[in-house]
């Protein structure tokens, strides 16, 4: 683990020195992928490594939609999504990364079946897009960033320092969420999971604003055959070239 101190701060905020070497700390990683493919553990491993912020764009998109929910808000209806943007803040809590909506704590309600049924038809809307993006931006404008989402290396930061484009087997995948599930107490089946990541993936890259693929210079992770450990490591590895 690198240890910074101040004293080790260069003149130029983005510089520290790190065990004897110079270091850019302000650079800008992009994490790409299908759902449950694992980019938001790539992405909090990296930035936990590294010292960046992680910021899981998949929350923001979770936290409008559990508002809409809350709100009744027709989501074929523009005047009534604009409007109903106008009354909410998406944020997260500072340390533990835990979904911030209008200040309240709902990481546990914005993971539940009713906003994942959802969250993909409200992603499509550009409206929704043309809120948050540039709130994405801001977030990452300093650099020092590890940001996860379906956008991110295309449109968010496509002059990112580093893109990763995490890929894994459907079945890997299907196995992987149905666990996830399971630990929480979720009773389902796995041909209903494995329905639903097909439905989300088909509807996430088929949209027409901004949809899920790879950008052109990104990097493919494809983590169906690796250990947790060697998943992480693949990644840093692609870290360390760009550092
Ligand atoms: O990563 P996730 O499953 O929490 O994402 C929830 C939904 O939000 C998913 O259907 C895709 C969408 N999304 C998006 O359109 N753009 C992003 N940058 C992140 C997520």
């Amino acid at each position: 683990m690198y240890k910074i101190t101040s004293s080790d701060r260069c003149h130029d905020s983005s510089y520290y020195w790190i065990n004897g070497n110079l270091r850019n700390m302000s650079h800008t990683i992009a994490i790409d992928g299908y759902s449950a493919c694992g980019k938001s553990t790539l992405a909090k491993a990296l930035a936990k490594r590294l010292g960046y912020r992680f910021i899981d764009t998949g929350a923001m998109y979770r936290m409008i939609t559990l508002y809409f929910l809350r709100e009744n808000v027709d989501i074929k209806n523009m005047g009534a999504v604009g409007g109903a943007l106008e009354g909410l803040t998406v944020d997260f809590v500072p340390g533990n990364n835990d979904a911030l909506l209008n200040g309240e704590n709902v990481e546990t309600e914005i993971r539940g079946g009713a906003v994942s049924g959802m969250v993909s038809p409200v992603a499509t809307i550009s409206a929704v897009r043309r809120w948050i993006v540039p709130q994405q931006r801001e977030m990452g404008k300093a650099g020092g960033i590890v940001m996860d989402g379906r956008d991110i290396g295309t449109v968010v930061f496509p002059d990112a320092d580093l893109k990763l484009f995490v890929t894994a087997s459907m079945d890997i995948r299907t196995n992987r969420r149905l666990a996830e599930l399971e630990a929480k107490g979720i009773t389902t089946t796995r041909e209903e999971v494995a329905t639903n990541l097909a439905t989300r993936d088909h509807i996430d890259s088929s949209r027409e604003d901004s949809p899920l693929r790879q950008a052109e210079d990104a990097i493919v992770v494809d983590n169906s055959a690796l250990s947790l450990e060697a998943f992480i490591e693949a990644g840093m590895d692609e870290v360390k070239k760009i550092r």
